[in-house]
């Protein structure tokens, strides 16, 4: 009897042990601020004694929410033979007389990839730039709006002045290629709405052609090949014959045989099998400067309606061989 007693009081002199010792720094010691004497860098704010990013504000300036990304995906293929560019200016002149060296498709290809795929074979002449090594979609992603806008109309330095001679440029000669290659300052050339309607073509309208073909690459730039396939992947080619006779075939033939491209040697199904990642771009947003204005084929579900069945060379033959 005598140990049981004095073994069932152990536990509630433990207790009372307990809360005299939790109990004691609450009482005397009065809650420190945590952040008090934390020094945090610019843009960090102390959270619970911890530096921490500042919330940033996400917002979209009012800008980008109206812009127009049709007409920017026109702008990204030749700004010079759109609507609203003035071309009776000098720096007018200049930019049509070199126009591959500020054509944005011709330095970032039209599947923003730079020349790591459908350009990895599109080497620099006398006439044209090297293509970029950066990845303008992951840009377009990572970076904020205002950010894509700022990047365009002033960049961080290292931006190539309209007047800089261009005459000179040659592949071989990299004094030259050092100004060839560098984006130019289009703070210069376009307006701040035109650059608004690129950051929205950019981050909303651009068609990803990742989700439209395979692309296979050997080597490097600029001497590496590509091999596409599976282009429209499990897209459905009922629906895309419906679309292409409802907004190509008017123009271009039931068999894409009435307008030949690059000289007679393409029709439109042996663009789609060779140049997807144009034809797409070209299907949402038009040929600047040609009777082909947006076609309205603005969703990844609809191209790739089209382009299964524009891979089907019964129905869409490469043109005849010359005689
Ligand atoms: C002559 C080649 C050339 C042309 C034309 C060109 N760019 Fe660039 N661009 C570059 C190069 C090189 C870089 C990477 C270095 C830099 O930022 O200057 C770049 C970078 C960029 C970036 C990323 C900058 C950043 O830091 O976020 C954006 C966005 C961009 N270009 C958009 C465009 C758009 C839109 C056009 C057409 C209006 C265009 N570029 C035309 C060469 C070009
Ligand atoms: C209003 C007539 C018209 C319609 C509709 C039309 N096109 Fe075109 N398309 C043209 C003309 C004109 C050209 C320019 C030909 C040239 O520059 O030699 C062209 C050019 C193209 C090119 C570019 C060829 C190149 O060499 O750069 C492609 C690709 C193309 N069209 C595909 C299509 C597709 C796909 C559709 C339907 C979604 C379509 N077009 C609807 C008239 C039209």
């Amino acid at each position: 009897m005598l140990r049981k007693r004095m073994i069932s009081w152990q536990p509630l002199i433990a207790i009372g042990v307990t809360m005299f010792i939790v109990g004691c720094p609450t009482i005397t010691t009065p809650p420190d601020d945590p952040c008090a004497g934390v020094d945090c860098t610019d843009g960090e704010t102390c959270v619970d004694g911890v530096c921490v990013a500042a919330p940033v504000d996400t917002t979209d300036p009012v800008e980008f929410t109206n812009a127009d990304g049709i007409k920017g995906g026109a702008l990204y293929d030749k700004f010079y033979d759109t609507p609203d560019f003035d071309k009776n200016t000098d720096d007018a002149a200049q930019i049509m007389a070199f126009g591959d060296f500020f054509r944005c498709k011709q330095c970032h290809a039209w599947d923003h990839l730079g020349n790591m795929a459908s350009y990895i074979d599109r080497a620099p002449k006398t006439t044209r730039p090297n293509v970029t090594a950066i990845n303008l979609a992951e840009h377009a992603m990572d970076e904020s709006a205002q950010e894509l806008f700022d990047a365009i109309k002033t960049g961080n330095g290292g931006r190539r002045s309209v007047s800089a001679d261009l005459s000179t440029y040659d592949p071989a000669d990299p004094t030259t290629t050092a100004v060839g290659d560098q984006m130019p300052n289009f703070g210069e050339i376009l307006t701040d709405a035109q650059i608004w309607d690129l950051v929205k073509y950019l981050k909303e309208d651009f068609l990803d052609t990742t989700q439209l073909y395979d692309i296979d690459i050997t080597g490097t730039y600029p001497d590496g090949t590509r091999t596409f396939s599976n282009i429209g992947k499990d897209g459905d080619p009922v629906n895309g014959d419906a679309l292409y006779a409802a907004k190509c075939a008017g123009c271009h033939g039931a068999d894409g045989l009435l307008i030949l491209f690059d000289n007679g040697e393409l029709s439109i199904g042996s663009f789609a099998r060779t140049k997807p990642y144009e034809l797409s771009h070209k299907s949402k947003f038009g040929q600047p400067g040609s009777a082909m204005g947006p076609q309205g084929i603005n969703t990844i579900e609809d191209m790739k309606d089209l382009f299964a069945a524009l891979v089907d060379s019964t129905n869409f033959p490469d043109p005849a061989p010359a005689p």
